[in-house]
């Protein structure tokens, strides 16, 4: 699965409506869409999705801000989806990502940060997998 990744437009982004804003650019990126869903995170699936950082400093307040209000999990595909999305993105903290990077233009700060991507393929595949079910994406399987 190297050419999918799981993006997520986060409470803050959707709060601020910049998700139409953030999808152009992803689509302009040349991602295609392949599965899509609005949903609210419980905080027990929040602390699901982010299992990996349970234990950190900032585990309650990401939890708590990720189950916060809506949000929309993306299906992401295009060659070399990983790195190319998080190139899109911008590095975690807004403050130091790049110009005309998401993150850059529409996220105030590390903990509220606009959108999510995966870091690696194999995290792609399980975080896809934790969102959507197979027969909800479009044709890439
Ligand atoms: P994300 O790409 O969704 O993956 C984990 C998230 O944890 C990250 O974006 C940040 O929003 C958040 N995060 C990482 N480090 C910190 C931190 N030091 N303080 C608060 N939030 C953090």
């Amino acid at each position: 699965m190297v050419n999918i990744t799981l993006a997520i437009i986060k409470p803050d982004a959707m709060a601020a409506r910049h998700q139409g804003k953030i999808l152009d650019r992803i689509l302009q990126g040349g991602f295609n869409v392949r599965g899509s869903r609005i949903i609210r995170m419980s905080k027990q699936q929040a602390e699901g999705f982010y299992e990996v950082h349970r234990g950190k400093p900032f585990f309650e307040e990401l939890t708590a801000f990720m189950s916060s209000g809506p949000t929309m999990p993306l299906v992401l595909e295009k060659d070399n989806a990983v790195a190319d999305f998080r190139d899109l993105i911008g590095v975690t903290n807004p403050a130091d990502a790049a110009e005309g990077t998401i993150r850059k233009d529409f996220a105030a700060s590390l903990g509220e940060n606009a959108v999510h991507g995966s870091d690696s393929d194999e995290n792609a595949e399980k975080e896809v997998a934790f969102f959507f079910a197979r027969a909800d994406i479009l044709g890439v399987f």
